[in-house]
């Protein structure tokens, strides 16, 4: 095991699972700028870390995942700083979304405003049973700025998105979970077991195979249906020429398990 830190970050990697720990647990894991650069750094140093076919991204301490963007800084930007901050935070969450490879949000608390954004930027959330989201930058005047108001959408659908967005509500994990924002609730001592056990399963399936699925998620996601369909059918075909494809289907006709290498 090889542990590193930054000064706000704990970052480890385990047999192909990395972990993130957002660690500034005095201000409940909130998010500001060195923070955001920090986490832009380590998500791309995985990104080339052949060895790490997953990440779990969670937060230090028991109480919060991130209670959002600190709001020291919110409190002095500009109209120019305001929207550099946002276009920041948009492309460190843009860079988690499409990764290629599974990140699982381990949500051990609150995940308020950017917590909930970044969690949402995440292939797969885990929330403990503790854990509450919301969006609540309406309460401070603002709206949410790192994608917050079109992955929230996309993900619970739209009135219950406005509903959220325009109230501000703190919602439970089994809220989160009935509406979609959450993939599992679990009891808080079973948060990280589980998280890694989901991480090192989807570590051991074939790495193109899974980065193609997402990016055909992601992507098509954004384009009109057909279109989408027609890059589903080339990624297919391109999978197709991996040796990891064939190793696959051959191990399912010599009824052993496949050894995947990403090639
Ligand atoms: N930015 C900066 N500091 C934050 C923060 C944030 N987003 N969220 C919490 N903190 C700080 C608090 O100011 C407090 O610092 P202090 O000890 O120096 O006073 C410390 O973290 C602990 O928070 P506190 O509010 O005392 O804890 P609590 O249990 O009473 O309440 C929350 C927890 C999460 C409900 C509350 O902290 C909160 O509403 N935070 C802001 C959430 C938010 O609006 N996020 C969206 C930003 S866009």
């Amino acid at each position: 095991m090889n542990l590193e830190t930054s000064d706000n970050l704990l970052i480890d990697r385990d047999a192909g699972v990395g972990t993130i720990t957002i660690n500034r647990p005095r201000v409940l894991n909130a998010l500001n700028t060195q923070t955001l650069d920090d986490l832009r750094r380590a998500i791309l140093a995985f990104r080339h870390d052949g060895d790490v076919r997953a990440v779990i991204i969670t937060g230090s301490g028991d109480k919060a995942f991130i209670a959002g963007a600190d709001i020291n800084e919110l409190a002095v930007q500009t109209p120019t700083s305001g929207r550099d901050l946002a276009m920041r935070g948009q492309h460190v969450l843009d860079l988690i979304e499409n990764l290629g490879k599974p990140v699982i949000a381990a949500i051990n608390g609150y995940a308020l405003g950017g917590g909930c954004e970044l969690a949402m930027a995440c292939t797969i959330r885990i929330a403990a049973e503790s854990a509450r989201l919301a969006q609540p930058e309406i309460n401070l005047g603002i709206i949410p700025g790192y994608g917050g108001t079109q992955r929230l959408s996309r993900l619970v659908g739209r009135g219950r998105a406005l509903e959220l967005l325009l109230t501000g509500d703190q919602i439970t994990a089994a809220e989160a979970w009935r509406i979609g924002l959450v993939n599992r609730v679990v009891p808080q001592a079973e948060l990280m077991p589980e998280a890694r056990r989901m991480a090192q399963a989807l570590a051991g399936k074939a790495p193109v195979a899974i980065r193609y699925i997402i990016d055909a998620v992601n992507k098509g996601l954004q384009m009109p249906f057909a279109d989408a369909q027609v890059f589903e059918a080339t990624l297919f075909g391109l999978v197709a020429t991996t040796e990891d494809m064939r190793e696959g289907t051959r191990a399912f006709l010599e009824k052993r398990r496949a050894e995947f290498k990403g090639k």
